[in-house]
């Protein structure tokens, strides 16, 4: 149906056109030391990209994990050490948790392995949590940020007021509901990813997209019908 047909655009899409990132370079192995390493380094990655263009975060995570290439690494540096690291990024709370959570991780003994329980660490939130336990664990739960909004705003031709928090959490049910079960992980950077690229804010590249046919945004501006749809 319609669920399982955005799923497979969106991946076939993902595995032809993903930008190439430091973070996703690393060979995913099977093991749990290497699945606890992703980990770490999908939640550096995310932490950094939260309030920061890629571009710059590609510099400053080479950087970051270069120094400290483990978990365990970064839980023996000083706080003036990440500081220093992060100069630049802003928001220094940030790499305070980085570095308060990997000395939590480290004394409990292993890396929270699903959402729920990544979130029992302090400056983990839903966004974060869901990025590190669908992406290194794939464990099949949703992520939104800015441009998952925007994009399940436009193929559900939704025009509900984003910063409102009632509907903030309708964009999390829903995208909980779209999210891939076989490759969450995958899936949420292809949805990330597409509103990053093509689904942009104001120049959306709907001749190229690859789930333009499942758009009820685009279906109802070529019908000329004029919807408000959602340029957060
Ligand atoms: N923006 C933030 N995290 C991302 C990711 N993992 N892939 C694509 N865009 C992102």
């Amino acid at each position: 149906d319609n669920v399982l047909l955005m799923r497979s655009s969106l991946l076939r899409w993902y595995d032809d056109h993903q930008r190439v990132l430091p973070w996703r370079a690393r060979s995913r192995g099977n093991g749990e030391e290497e699945e606890e390493d992703h980990a770490y380094a999908v939640w550096v990655s995310e932490v950094m990209l939260q309030q920061t263009r890629v571009q710059t975060v590609i510099e400053y995570y080479n950087r970051w994990m270069a120094r400290w290439p483990t978990l365990r690494q970064l839980a023996g540096a000083t706080q003036e050490e990440v500081n220093e690291m992060w100069a630049g990024l802003g928001y220094y709370r940030r790499a305070r948790f980085l570095l308060e959570g990997a000395k939590l991780i480290v004394q409990e003994g292993e890396f929270p392995r699903t959402a729920s329980a990544l979130r029992g660490v302090r400056g983990i939130g839903e966004y974060t949590a869901g990025a590190i336990a669908s992406i290194a664990f794939n464990e099949a739960v949703p992520v939104v940020d800015g441009n998952v909004v925007r994009v399940i705003s436009r193929l559900m031709a939704i025009s509900a007021n984003p910063r409102e928090a009632a509907t903030v959490k309708t964009f999390w049910r829903l995208a909980g509901q779209l999210v891939d079960p076989d490759r969450p992980g995958d899936f949420n950077q292809a949805i990330m990813e597409l509103g990053a690229t093509l689904c942009s804010k104001t120049n959306p590249a709907c001749d190229v997209c690859p789930v333009s046919n499942q758009c009820r945004a685009l279906l109802l501006s070529r019908s000329n019908q004029s919807i408000k749809v959602i340029d957060y």
